[in-house]
């Protein structure tokens, strides 16, 4: 964890005004061209899917396209556990289940196949950032919708100056760097 924090402090960047004026873009590719940092921060939000005693308790993990997929798949594997996608609008092919959520302009659509997670599995969701919390609660609502239960909340970075853990509810988040 501690290596974790270190490689993300060493290896985000911040990139103003993208994509909008305003806006500080966090830019993880450092981060992922690094492998010794890549592989810390990954063992550190798969200790979200083990208890004290380092047992697997999750059955899924699922990554919100598209930066969650590149950390959820790789969690998973860490994690013995196979990894469902959850996609933006039109983009999965079988049945699916459908959840509007709000973005800073506008609204927007995520979209899980129906199969993706079993009734009664415990979810592990991952992501990269949790800024207002839509992707995350859209996230939680689509799992719902297939019967499974989100369990936790796995992000490298929380913005802290805004509220996304309300939109969670008691769903716990394990947030490497708050920024
Ligand atoms: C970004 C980020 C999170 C989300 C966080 O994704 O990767 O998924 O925003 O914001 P929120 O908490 O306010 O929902 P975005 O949809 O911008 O695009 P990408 O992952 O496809 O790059
Ligand atoms: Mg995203």
């Amino acid at each position: 964890r501690a290596r974790a924090v270190d490689a993300l402090t060493r290896l985000v960047r911040d990139i103003p005004d993208f994509p909008e004026p305003g806006i500080v873009f966090k830019d993880i590719t450092p981060l992922l061209a690094d492998p010794a940092g890549f592989g810390a921060v990954v063992e550190a939000l798969a200790e979200a899917g083990r208890d004290e005693d380092g047992q697997v308790v999750v059955d899924k993990v699922v990554g919100m396209e598209a930066r969650g997929f590149i950390l959820a798949a790789p969690v998973a594997l860490a994690l013995g556990v196979g990894f469902a996608p959850v996609r933006k609008a039109g983009k999965l092919p079988h049945l699916t289940h459908r959840v509007d959520y709000a973005l800073e302009y506008g609204e927007a659509v995520l979209e899980l196949h129906r199969d993706a997670v079993a009734a009664g599995d415990r979810v592990l969701l991952v992501d990269d950032v949790l800024a207002t919390g839509g992707t995350a609660g859209a996230t939680c609502d689509l799992v719902r919708r297939c019967g499974a239960e989100p369990v936790g909340f796995a992000v490298l970075m929380e913005l802290g100056f805004l509220d996304g853990r309300a939109a969670v509810g008691d769903v716990p988040v394990t947030s490497l760097l708050t920024v």
